[in-house]
Order: structure tokens, then sequence, then C-alpha cells
């Protein structure tokens, strides 16, 4: 039996998504933010769906949307959510997005929840209770060697962070056995959770863009840090390496190694 705030994140998820699949292939950019950086209407139209549909389920609880007013994180019971995890893919057709829906908790994830509406790939976690894929029960990969690595990586808008990332991914690729953009990091972080890649690094997410994704990669039993081998313990802006704990090593000893270099 799901809880109430599972029930509700994922019914959120699943009818934003059946909006999405009807609607993709007409996404009109609205808000040009920077370079590949943009704001279709269906960010907005998702942003309003899922907004309502918690609000009416949870009258007290806040609410922080990428498409909405920044607002600090508080102590209270707050909604985290990412209407569409890959506008630039929707923008241009490639067929690679997600809903991302988190509820956090003394600025912890309790819920997390991400749906990729194409494939009809739903991934869900609670804290304490385990991540799921379509309802079976997900692990990290353990069994992976590390150059049979298949990892996951993004650039995202920031053209520092975005270097950052090239020269990891130049420094990685002789070590493992390929590198893989989905342009969703929430996605890529659930095909972590899910064991489809190894492990996933970028140097600067939102914390909409982490918020559902890192609760299902640690109910999963895997491990997240950032870049500096900190711990990640709240979404916020900043870096992350996630994956099981010898690819987090791994990814790690390479960028610290590349720094020094
Ligand atoms: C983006 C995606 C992408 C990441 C970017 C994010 P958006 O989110 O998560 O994978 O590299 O940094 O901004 O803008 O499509 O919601
Ligand atoms: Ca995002
Ligand atoms: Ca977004």
């Amino acid at each position: 039996m799901q809880s109430p705030p599972v029930a509700v994140a994922v019914a959120a998820a699943q009818e934003a998504g059946a909006y999405l699949r009807e609607n993709a292939a007409n996404a009109a950019i609205v808000v040009t933010k920077g370079r590949g950086d943009f704001v279709t209407g269906l960010d907005l139209a998702v942003n309003d769906l899922v907004q309502e549909r918690i609000g009416t389920a949870f009258p007290d609880h806040h609410f922080l949307s990428e498409e909405l007013a920044a607002r600090p994180l508080s102590e209270e019971p707050t909604w985290i959510v990412d209407p569409i995890d890959g506008t630039l893919n929707v923008a241009n057709r490639f067929p690679m997005f997600t809903v991302s829906i988190a509820l956090v908790e003394r600025k912890r994830p309790v819920v997390g929840v991400v749906y990729d509406p194409l494939l009809d790939d739903l991934f869900v976690a609670e804290a304490g209770k385990g991540a799921t894929w379509n309802g079976e029960s997900i692990t990290v990969r353990r069994d992976v060697a590390w150059h049979d690595a298949l990892l996951g990586f993004d650039l995202g808008h920031n053209e520092p962070a975005s270097s950052e990332s090239m020269a990891l991914a130049a420094a990685l690729r002789p070590q493992v056995a390929g590198l893989r953009i989905t342009g969703s990091a929430a996605l890529a972080l659930c095909y972590v959770a899910a064991g489809r890649l190894s492990g996933f690094f970028h140097h600067r997410l939102e914390p909409w863009d982490m918020a559902a994704a890192l609760l299902i990669v640690q109910e999963a039993g895997g491990e997240y840090v950032a870049m500096n081998g900190s711990p990640v313990t709240s979404p916020q802006v900043g870096s992350v390496i996630a994956g099981n704990a010898a690819i987090v090593t791994k990814i790690r000893e390479v960028e610290r190694a590349r720094r020094k270099t």
C-alpha cells in the first residue's frame, strides 16, 4: 500500500506524463534564459498541474519548483518539483525527459518520484522503504568492473561547470566502457538506481534536478557525494557523483588526479 504522499506524487507524475505524451510534439519556447536554456509552454502547464494536485492534497505543505520564484528551503514539509527535466530535449523533439517530484521534510527527501512518460518508466522511493522501477524493487549494480562501467553525465547550462564535466569525461573515457548523456539528470540518476548505468556525475545541478532521484539512488543501495567528497545532505545547488561505493570512489579519484595536472 502506498502512503498518501507517494500515491499523490505518483498520480500527479503520471497525469503530467500523459499530458506530455500528448503534447510534446508541439513544445513552444516561451522564455529563453540562455543558450540552450529554455522554458516551454509545457514546463509551465505541467508545473500548474502538479502544483494544483499537490496543493489540493496537502494545502499546508510548501511548494518549490524550477518554474516558480526561488525560495529558500525551510524545515517545513516541502515539495520540490521539476515539471520537465530535459527541456532542451523536449524543445528538439529528442525523446528523453522526465517529471520529477520529491517531498522533503527537515530538508531531507522522504519521497521521490521520477516518471519517463515515453517509456512509461516510473521510479519511486520512500525513505527507509526501498526503491522501485515499475513496481519492482531495484538496486544499483555491484557486479561491474571499472573497465566495464557505463557512466552517465551531463553538461548543464553553466559554462565553468560544463567545461569541468567535459574534462572529467575526457579523463574517464580511456578507463571505462562508455559514457552517456541522457539530457535529464533525474533520469540518468534513476538509471544508476536501476542498474542501467553504473554511475553518474555532474558539476552543477539544481535542487529540483536531484531531490527525487538522489533518494531513489539511496534507497536502491547507492551512494552519492559532491565532487570534493563532502556529503550531499539536502537538495541544493551543487555537484554530485552517484553509483555504488566503489564507482563513486573511482570517479572521485579521477577527478582529483585531473585537477592536480
Ligand atoms: C537540466 C537537466 C540536464 C542537466 C542540466 C539541467 P532542465 O534540467 O537535468 O541533464 O545537465 O544542468 O538544467 O533544465 O531540463 O530542467
Ligand atoms: Ca532540471
Ligand atoms: Ca526543468
